[in-house]
This record gives C-alpha cells, structure tokens and sequence, in this order.
C-alpha cells in the first residue's frame, strides 16, 4: 500500500504500463466504480461500442498489484480524419489530487504522438483538461454520434496546426 506522506507521483511503488489483458477487469472495475451505470447511455459510449481500444495508448498506473488509475484512448474518424478519442479516464478515489490524472492523460497523448497521431476528442469537463493542452472545438465542426453538450467537446492538438481542416461527423474508425 501506498505510503500517503509521499506525494503519489513520486512514490517507488508507483508505476504506469500500457494497459494487457490481465489488467482489463480490474481497470473495467474501477471505470465501474468512478462512473456508475449511466456511463453506457453516454454519446461517448457510442465511439466505444464495436470499437477497440489503442492498446499502445491505453496507459494504467500500478501501486504495486493495485490499479491506481488508467486511460483508454480508441480510434475515430473526425470526417476523413483519424484521430484519437480519449476516455473514459478514472483515479482511484484514494489517490486523487496527486497529479496522478493528468499524469496518464500526459503519457496517453505522448505515446499516440509518437505514433504520429495528430489529434485527441474527449467528452469532459474543460476545468480538468483545458489546463492539460485541450481546448474547445467550435460547435459546428464536429458531429457528434448522439446528444453532447458542445462545451464538453475538447480536443487537444499533438502536431502542430492538427485541427485545421478537420471536421464532420464524429464515428468509429
Ligand atoms: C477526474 C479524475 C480522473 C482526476 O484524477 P486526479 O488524479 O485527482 O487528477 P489530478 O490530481 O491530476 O488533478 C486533480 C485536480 O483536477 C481538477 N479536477 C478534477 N476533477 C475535475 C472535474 N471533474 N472538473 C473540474 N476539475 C476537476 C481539480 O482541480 C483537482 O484538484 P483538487 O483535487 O485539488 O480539487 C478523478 O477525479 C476521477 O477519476 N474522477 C471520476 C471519474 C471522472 O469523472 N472522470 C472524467 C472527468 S471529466
């Protein structure tokens, strides 16, 4: 366990791994805790179902055995545009405000610009993520696959000038 003096970035036990199949059902579980039910009648769901995860991309961060949090990022296309849709993402409540959130948001983006993906959508609440490189997409851009409100639709821009030109309806790659 944890030792809650040190601050959780810092600790020795603390780890971040690319997301493997033995670690599915505990970050499923901790996605289940953090959102609830309701989480599956979501626009976002609607760039999940019959997609699959960009395992390179989907960062967990490990205390030990423990999941303390993770990140899924999925393939979409914005019109004719790859991109990457990031979510849902989840700290366990006993390791927020550590940094810890936006430290698996860094190492999700940093991996897919590696991999030379150009942008990042997200559904999520701009206090979080404006201060972490996202920004809000003008309304009529995007069209999303469901009901959204328009100010929780952000995206973050890995290469530079990746969201000129880029618009239309938002789906699954
Ligand atoms: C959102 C979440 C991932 C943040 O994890 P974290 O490790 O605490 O994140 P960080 O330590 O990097 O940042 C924490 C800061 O982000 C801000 N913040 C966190 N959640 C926020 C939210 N929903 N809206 C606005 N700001 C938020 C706060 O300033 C917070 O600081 P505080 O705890 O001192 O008030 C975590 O709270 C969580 O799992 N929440 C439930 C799932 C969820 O709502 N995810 C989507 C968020 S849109």
């Amino acid at each position: 366990m944890l030792d809650r003096v040190t601050s959780v970035l810092s600790s020795p036990t603390l780890k971040f791994e690319t997301e493997t199949r033995e670690r599915t059902a505990d970050i499923d579980a901790l996605i289940a805790k953090a959102f609830g039910p309701g989480r599956y009648a979501k626009t976002a769901e609607r760039l999940r179902e019959g997609n699959t995860p960009s395992k390179d991309f989907c960062i967990c961060a490990l205390d030990g055995e423990r999941v303390a949090g993770a990140v899924r990022l999925w393939p979409i296309l914005i019109g004719e545009s790859p991109a990457q849709f990031l979510g849902p993402i989840a700290v366990d409540p006993e390791y927020r405000s550590h940094g810890l959130g936006a430290a698996l948001i860094e190492r999700a983006c940093r991996a897919a610009a590696s991999a030379g993906h150009r942008l990042v959508l997200l559904v999520g609440d701009r206090a979080f993520f404006e201060p972490l490189g996202f920004e809000g997409v003008p309304a009529e851009r995007l069209i999303m696959p469901g009901p959204v409100d328009p100010r929780r639709v952000l995206w973050r821009a890995l290469q530079p000038g990746a969201t000129e030109g880029v618009s239309g309806p938002v789906r699954v790659a």
